[in-house]
């Protein structure tokens, strides 16, 4: 670790910051804590043993996995970039030779015009090559404009199919979604990757051809400029290191300032940024992080800065003393006139070439830490990949029984357990209801059954396999679930109720658009099912809440499968609305399993069972008749709706 890192410097506000913050508006935390509230200090320990070394060794690896994605993307223009920096380089060797040959012709002794002469054909390979070089410079330029999009998109998309292949609880994890977003800038950079390690070999190419006439010049200056070129190398990669690590170091805060963005800018919460103040708060919290996030960033650039002066200064006496051996073997007549005109231009190349090895190489190295962080999460998303903690088993056909047996679980970092000692069952044709106070547990266990979450404890079992021995994604075919907190998405009507699922054709549809009462929203929709649901876009048409609700309703009734899972599904709805999906509840389960959470009690009779949760645990049992007239819990909550004549509770 760099001093960039020390905890007194990340808190220190950087000068001139301090007058354009607004007055604190009421949180009374300092910046220093707001820091330390989003670092994960083990990513900046790993971070910390990251080894230029250990990168070199890796690089080839990262670069040759990048390759084999710019070639699966576009073989055509990975290939011609590849054969134009090759091209470039030969070009340029080309060039190089024939310069020597032409400087050692003039400089050679006989009759002027001759030597003019003899040089001629030399003088055409220089224009040629020259000509030819300029025009490969444009064909890289329009080909890396054809490919890096293409990259970036396909990079991106990969991280998307890896994020959505892990485990739901890794959201969670504070870890997890740093090394995300660390990962997603590796991707972002994959085409830097290609570009960078083509420059390379591009300036390697070159320095081959210098390091061939100088070899032949003398056999001591081509080792003497690579070792003089080595501490400036060093430099070079240790300051791309400073750099990457001030990215890890600031990584968490970089995130939070981009949610705070999101929250400030988007429709979502933007009722609460104006009424709610919640804006002007927000924008006093932005200020102060962001000020924070520049100090570490300016530190990182000033460290990596002296360690480029540093290196450029040592490079400079390394030319130096390399173009002093030079002086030094033509004074002495251990090299003539003649090797000493073509040795100079050589010298010249062959540094240019060595310095586009060190900066490419130093860049490479930099944008090689990203995208081994890319690489790594695709391999196993953080360790949170499905396919690595879950079985692949398919049932042959839809489950008739749902049962979870002795569950406990616990979120990661949580400090007690959500649920303990858990067992429950549903059967297709049964409706369970799941009740209790906010926080008791219901929604985990909805999605434990689910097989969203894996149980710490105990198994769910769907018939006779376990939720983790089952392919998820095939699993997940059989559940058909209306979350406490559903997304609005922008999409049509039709595509928000099938997902592209099951598109039996609209009367299907329909039906289930009957049943959750979505279909008297729709002659107010301007193209019908196929009307663009977000004001975001011409044409589109935003819905309340409460149509929200049902349009999300309408897709849980309209899938075919066995287990429905309803997590407060009409909280939002009015009393028509709810009344119609409560009664038409029974006719849905003839043929599901259905699990029904609410705080609605009354509405809970039309179950055949009722359990109660109260902190993770079942505290009873029964049918709507015996919980009303037992004591416990349920009656408890039951009276003081009846009292109340609302709702306690609902979200
Ligand atoms: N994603 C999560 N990460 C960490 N802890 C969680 C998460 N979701 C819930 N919890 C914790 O687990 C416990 C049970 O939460 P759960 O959402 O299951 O309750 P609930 O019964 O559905 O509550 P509500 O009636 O408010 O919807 C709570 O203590 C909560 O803090
Ligand atoms: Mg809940």
């Amino acid at each position: 670790m760099t001093s960039a890192s020390t905890p007194e410097q990340l808190s220190a506000e950087p000068a001139g910051t301090e007058k354009e913050a607004p007055p604190d508006s009421g949180s009374g935390s300092p910046a220093r804590e707001e820091e330390f509230l989003y670092r994960d200090e083990s990513r900046l320990r790993a971070g910390a043993q990251l080894t230029s070394g250990t990168m070199a060794r890796r690089l080839p690896a990262l670069v040759l996995r990048s390759l084999r994605m710019a070639w699966r993307v576009d073989r055509a223009a990975t290939a011609g970039l590849l054969a134009c920096q090759v091209g470039t380089g030969v070009l340029a060797a080309l060039e190089l030779l024939a310069v020597t040959s032409t400087i050692n012709a003039l400089i050679a002794s006989g009759d002027i015009t001759d030597r003019l002469w003899e040089a001629a054909p030399q003088l055409a390979v220089i224009a040629a090559a020259a000509g030819l070089r300029a025009l490969l410079g444009i064909v890289v330029t329009w080909l890396t404009g054809r490919l890096r999009p293409v990259l970036a998109r396909a990079a991106e998309l990969t991280m998307i199919e890896a994020a959505l292949g892990a485990e739901l609880a890794a959201n969670n994890m504070p870890g997890y979604n740093d090394f995300y977003d660390i990962a997603d800038r590796g991707a972002q950079v994959t085409p830097d990757l290609v570009a960078e390690s083509q420059d390379v070999l591009a300036a390697t190419a070159t320095l081959a051809a210098g390091a061939a006439v100088l070899a032949v010049l003398h056999p001591a200056l081509l080792p003497l400029l690579l070792v003089a070129c080595l501490p400036q190398a060093a430099a070079y990669v240790r300051a791309a290191r400073v750099l990457y690590l001030a990215n890890l170091e600031t990584s968490g805060r970089r995130r939070m300032l981009s949610k705070l963005r999101w929250h400030m800018a988007y429709t979502e919460s933007s009722e609460e940024m104006r009424a709610c103040l919640a804006g002007p708060f927000l924008v006093g919290r932005y200020r102060r992080l962001a000020a924070s996030v520049n100090a570490a960033e300016r530190r990182a650039a000033d460290t990596g800065a002296w360690m480029g002066l540093a290196g450029a200064a040592v490079g400079g006496v390394a030319s130096a003393t390399v173009w002093a051996a030079l002086l030094y073997l033509l004074a002495t007549g251990r090299m003539d006139l003649a090797a000493g005109g073509g040795a100079v231009f050589a010298l010249q190349t062959a540094t240019t070439s060595v310095r586009g090895i060190i900066n490419g190489g130093a860049r490479l190295v930099r944008t090689g830490w990203y995208v081994q962080d890319w690489q790594r999460f695709l391999d196993n998303a953080h360790g949170q990949a499905m396919a690595d903690s879950r079985g692949t088993r398919t049932l042959p056909a839809a489950p008739e029984r749902f049962e979870a047996r002795d569950l406990t679980y616990r979120y990661d970092g949580a400090p007690a357990d959500s649920l303990a000692g858990v067992s429950l069952h549903v059967k297709r044709g049964e409706i369970v209801a799941l009740v209790g106070e906010n926080g008791s547990g219901k929604t985990t266990l909805s999605r434990l059954l689910c097989g969203l979450l894996l149980p710490t404890e105990g198994a769910v079992a769907w018939g006779h396999t376990t939720t983790a021995e089952l392919d998820p994604w095939e699993a997940w075919r059989h559940v058909a679930l209306v979350p406490q907190k559903y997304t609005y998405l922008p999409l049509t009507m039709r595509d928000n109720i099938t997902f592209g699922q099951g598109d039996t054709g609209d009367a299907a549809v329909l039906a289930a658009c009957e049943a959750s009462g979505a279909i008297d929203m729709l002659p107010a929709l301007r193209s019908g099912l196929d009307t663009l649901l977000t004001a975001e876009w011409f044409g589109g048409q935003q819905l309340s809440g409460g149509q929200w609700q049902r349009t999300v309703l309408t897709r849980a009734f309209h899938r075919q499968a066995s287990l429905l899972v309803m997590d407060e599904p009409t909280a939002a709805l009015d009393a028509r609305a709810e009344y119609r999906v409560f009664t038409g509840l029974r006719d849905l389960a003839k043929d599901r399993a259905v699990l029904l959470i609410t705080h609605r009690l009354t509405n809970v009779s039309v179950a055949d069972r009722i359990v109660v949760l109260d902190r993770g645990r079942i505290v009873q049992e029964g049918t709507y008749e015996q919980l009303t007239r037992e004591p416990g819990l349920f009656r408890t909550l039951w009276e003081l709706q009846q009292r109340t004549g609302q709702d306690p509770g609902t979200p």
